[in-house]
């Protein structure tokens, strides 16, 4: 298997053990570091609502305790109709670690489904260079 398959399979993994009792939207999340190591998340929510977080910022957070300072790669997977890509406050955590070319895999509980860049899902973006 090669290393983006594991990085997919570990996001579907991810997924399953999503809590989600309010969207009933399960999503899981991986990202491989500099290292080469893969972090895994997913969705957390709770009884006010919007105060739930993502699975990308779960397997970002696994990644920061692990020591991992950067994400080489991006795997997502969900089940919905169209493909599941991070929304606008998760594209812009990954581009703290991750810049414009870091691939975002998008899979489903079938498979790989779409393949983005970071770059291309949050263009012209404001990131840590912008403050030094
Ligand atoms: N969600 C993620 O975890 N990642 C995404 O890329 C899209 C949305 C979660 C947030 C919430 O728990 C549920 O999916 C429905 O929006």
């Amino acid at each position: 298997m090669s290393r983006n398959d594991e990085l997919i399979a570990a996001a579907r993994a991810a997924r399953a053990s999503a809590y989600a009792p309010y969207s009933k939207f399960a999503v899981g999340a991986a990202v491989l570091d500099e290292q080469g190591r893969i972090h895994a998340g997913c969705n957390v929510e709770n009884a006010a609502y919007p105060q739930g977080w993502c699975a990308e910022a779960s397997a970002i957070a696994a990644m920061v305790m692990a020591g991992g300072r950067r994400i080489m790669a991006v795997a997502v997977c969900a089940e919905a109709p169209e493909p599941v890509t991070p929304c606008g406050g998760c594209r812009q955590k990954l581009r703290e670690f991750a810049d414009d070319q870091c691939p975002i895999w998008v899979a489903d509980l079938s498979g790989l489904r779409a393949t983005h860049t970071l770059g291309s899902l949050l263009p012209h973006s404001f990131g840590p260079e912008h403050l030094t």
